[in-house]
């Protein structure tokens, strides 16, 4: 893939946000992206905090919502993701997430406050193109060893459900965490650390 490929494959994010934050607003994020293109929606884009409400999350659903100009997806783990993270420690690169790649209050083989929800920035660490999101374990285009995850289309880097890079991969390191809070149970901001952080 050269360059102009992986620039296409940015567009296409670009594009493909514009639909998935309208889906966002569906589900009641308090932030409103594609209803007008105001002064508040330009703040957003250059840096704000984007709170979102998850309260309305399925199992196993993921959702894009854009901060910084950048996708970040939330993805409602179940008890089998969970394990199944687990069982990939063999096979990543980095398991407890010693590079810096996410805010310090975010520790260990889950790399999230709760191990329910992920939230991660979904652009790929090698060249920066959007993964696509494989929950689904052992599809026949994967393999049997793949037990869920997000995989690059560009050059095959394959992440695991904490967004943690595979051995022998394209890509060098985990997908970024973003800082982010919950707010309550079902209301996160993305951009804010928690209270105590
Ligand atoms: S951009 Fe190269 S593997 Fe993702």
């Amino acid at each position: 893939m050269n360059d102009r490929d992986v620039s296409q494959g940015r567009r296409r994010f670009l594009i493909g946000a514009t639909s998935l934050v309208g889906g966002v607003g569906v589900i009641g994020a308090s932030v409103p992206f594609v209803a007008s293109w105001n002064p508040s929606a330009r703040a957003e884009a250059a840096g704000a905090p984007v709170t979102v409400n998850i309260g309305k999350m399925e199992p196993g659903q993921q959702i894009t919502v854009e901060w910084r100009g950048k996708p970040v997806w939330i993805v409602r783990r179940t008890p089998d993701m969970l394990d199944h993270i687990q069982a990939a420690n063999d096979l990543v690169k980095d398991p407890e997430s010693k590079a810096p790649q996410q805010p310090a209050y975010i520790e260990g083989i889950y790399r999230s406050i709760k191990p329910e929800y992920a939230v991660l920035v979904g652009i790929c660490t090698h060249f920066g193109c959007v993964p696509t999101y494989r929950p689904k374990v052992a599809p026949e285009d994967l393999g049997a060893d793949w037990l869920g995850g997000f995989f690059c289309p560009c050059h095959g880097s394959r992440y695991d459900l904490a967004g943690r890079v595979w051995r022998a991969q394209p890509a060098p390191l985990n997908l970024e965490v973003p800082p982010y809070r919950f707010d309550d149970e079902s209301t996160l901001t993305i951009g804010l650390d928690p209270e105590a952080a």
